[in-house]
């Protein structure tokens, strides 16, 4: 994008990333509304008294219905901190403890080609596991997983691999394929042994490439499984300038491609790998670890509602409770998935098939009542449950609800199931509550509203100091809203049915006056082609575009906040066809109308070779037309 600074995209990006718009926004404005997927608060932009100012967690962009300000999450820094690009980008890479280099530092520009050098040598390795794994030397390692079941083009699908016994197969492949041993050195695949060797770190093991999430779809790691009962039974790769534990999910980059609106999220790779083998392709696998607060942001980009599959053994532990806090915490709407019988959704589906897993997951239980069975069973012993110990542990669900209606909801069912009255159980909750009360100061005080920052409200105007500068464009309804629906569902390209191209746009027209917003296009054009256009990229410089007296970058933003939150990808499939139809109906209308013109003039001028070409173009733009109004019906 044209950034005023030298810093590299991924870098903004990834600052994007790691400051969730709602986190940020909390800072400055109590959002203690929600409606819908929604998070509402008094607009710190204007002066209001009943909440206008709303938040997107899944599309991250904030946008007020009363001033119709709005954009993305550095967007809200620069304006509620009155900072330029670089210093609200500096401030939130602060705030994620991300180093932002110096414009033109050299050690970013290393860092930047590291991670370059480490995606081609991860793509060279994948493929060599994934060949020995075919080659006769992975008979042992497909054996293991036919015994698991698992097919072929499963195998391709998450293009798995096999890693031979030999001490140092893989380095030598990489070395011959000029890779140096310095470069190879920080690969996280090799490790020296105690003779200062060096030697692969995966041996005699099942392969699984992890993959990124986001984005283009690179191999940023590997998990390997050993193929008997040894220990340990996965190892996985280090941490390297392109993988750190906790940030990624496995299975996503297929998981995202799904037509689901949910996700199902699971232990383990088997777990995943099984469930898409199944046809159930929005299952991902948290990699190992407790699911961590970058996961959780991954998984409420793509969803706002989680389907949570985890082992038996694992189900019940407090541990997974907890983290389950965190993820209804940050707003996604979490159900828990037990599955009877059986170890771990792997086993359930083997045994049982895709159709009863299927209608597992339909009665997937809200986490509230999930809890309460848990406390349920905590709470019973040789047949009989212990009144004090299943109190105890629904009083504790229940201090823990920060929704007042849900509050009120369970506690009714609390009641009923302690077989006690209402106003009992509210007794002994504020019972609790006096107990609880004394050294650390409770999460209610400190949520309370923070001072907003005054310096923008307090002149009530709301005026964008930029106003004087911003280049004035001409964009129609039919563009923006294409391409808000292109920025939020980036991987539809593909499938649409007309190739977009910028001189269809009204920006076209205005390119000689006004050069960089037709830039932009072409730039998000070019993104969308890729798949990597997202709702920031779009937005980048918008606010210094000006269309009917208004920021664009507000229009756009307001255009997002109404597209239908959960539309399938097929949905906004279609809806941006039809869209894009009428731009391009639109852009040769436009043309003909010149021609029009044009004709006439050289008709007046009596210039009769010119006048033929001006016809036939009329008449190619005219056949266009009706194809396109007609649907392809010839003419
Ligand atoms: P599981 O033991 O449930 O693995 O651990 P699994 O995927 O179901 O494997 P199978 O079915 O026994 O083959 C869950 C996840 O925890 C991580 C892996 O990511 C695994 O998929 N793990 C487990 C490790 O990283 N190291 C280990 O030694 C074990
Ligand atoms: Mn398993």
């Amino acid at each position: 994008m044209a950034n005023a600074s030298r810093i590299p995209d991924d870098v903004i990006a990834d600052i994007k990333a790691r400051n969730d718009i709602v986190s940020v926004v909390e800072q400055y404005v109590n959002l203690n509304k929600r409606s819908g997927k929604n998070y509402f608060g008094l607009c710190p932009f204007h002066h209001e008294d009943t909440p206008s100012f709303s938040v997107s967690p899944s599309k991250q962009i904030f946008y007020c219905f009363g001033c119709h300000k709005g954009g993305d999450v550095l967007r809200f820094i620069m304006d509620i901190e009155h900072l330029s690009y670089l210093e609200a980008l500096r401030l939130l890479a602060a705030r994620a403890q991300i180093d932002l280099p110096t414009i033109d530092d050299a050690a970013y520009e290393k860092k930047r080609s590291q991670r370059q050098l480490l995606t081609e040598i991860n793509l060279q390795t994948a493929r060599y596991y994934y060949k020995n794994l075919l080659s006769p030397a992975g008979q042992p390692a497909r054996d293991y997983l036919k015994q698991r079941g698992i097919s072929a083009q499963t195998l391709q699908r998450f293009g798995l691999g096999y890693a031979g016994a030999g001490w140092d197969d893989l380095y030598q492949y990489l070395l011959k394929q000029s890779f140096t041993p310095a470069e190879l050195a920080e690969s996280g695949l090799f490790r020296q042994n105690k003779y200062a060797r060096t030697i692969d770190l995966f041996r005699e093991r099942l392969i699984f490439p992890i993959m990124s999430g986001v984005g283009r779809n690179r191999v940023i790691a590997f998990g390997g499984r050993v193929l008997d009962h040894s220990l340990p039974k996965y190892i996985n790769s280090p941490e390297t300038v392109l993988y750190v534990k906790g940030q990624h999910l496995y299975g996503l980059n297929l998981a995202r491609q799904s037509k689901s609106h949910d996700l199902i999220l699971v232990e383990g790779y088997m777990d995943c790998i099984s469930l898409h083998q199944a046809g159930i392709d929005n299952a991902v696998a948290a990699l190992g670890t407790a699911l961590t607060e970058q996961q959780i942001r991954l998984l409420h980009q793509h969803t706002s509602d989680l389907i949570i599959s985890f082992d038996a053994d694992t189900a019940g532990q407090t541990a997974t409770l907890r983290s389950l806090d965190l993820l209804e915490k940050e707003g996604l709407s979490v159900r828990v998935l037990k599955v009877p019988g059986s170890k771990d959704p792997d086993e359930y589906i083997r045994q049982n098939g895709a159709e009863r897993f299927r209608a597992l997951a339909d009665q997937a239980l809200p986490l509230l009542d999930y809890k309460f069975s848990v406390a349920l069973s905590l709470a019973q012993k040789n047949g009989s449950t212990d009144l004090t110990i299943y109190q105890d542990q629904l009083c504790q669900i229940l201090e823990r609800i920060n929704n007042s209606i849900l509050f009120e909801i369970y506690l009714k069912k609390a009641a009923e199931l302690l077989g006690i009255s209402l106003d009992t159980i509210r007794a002994e909750l504020q019972h609790r509550q006096r107990e609880h009360r004394g050294g650390k100061s409770s999460e209610l005080a400190t949520k309370q509203a923070k001072p907003v920052n005054g310096r923008v409200a307090a002149d009530g105007s709301g005026q964008d100091p930029q106003t004087e500068s911003r280049v004035k464009v001409h964009m129609s309804q039919d563009e923006a809203y294409f391409l808000t629906i292109l920025a939020t569902e980036p991987d539809i390209w593909p499938d649409l049915a007309l190739r977009p191209q910028p001189e269809d746009f009204l920006l076209a027209a205005d390119r000689a006056q006004a050069p960089q917003p037709y830039a932009w296009l072409g730039e998000v054009l070019a993104q969308a082609a890729k798949g990597e256009l997202g709702v920031s990229a779009l937005l980048a410089p918008t606010s210094q575009f000006e269309l009917n007296g208004t920021a664009l970058n507000d229009v756009l933003t307001a255009l997002m906040m109404r597209l239908p939150e959960q539309a399938s990808r097929a949905q906004a499939k279609a809806e941006a066809d039809r869209y894009y139809k009428q731009v391009r109906i639109d852009a040769l209308s436009r043309t003909q109308h010149q021609l029009r013109e044009q004709l006439r003039h050289s008709e007046k001028q009596q210039q009769p070779e010119l006048e033929q070409k001006l016809r036939q173009d009329y008449q190619a733009t005219q056949r266009q037309l009706y194809e396109l109004r007609f649907n392809g019906r010839k003419a």
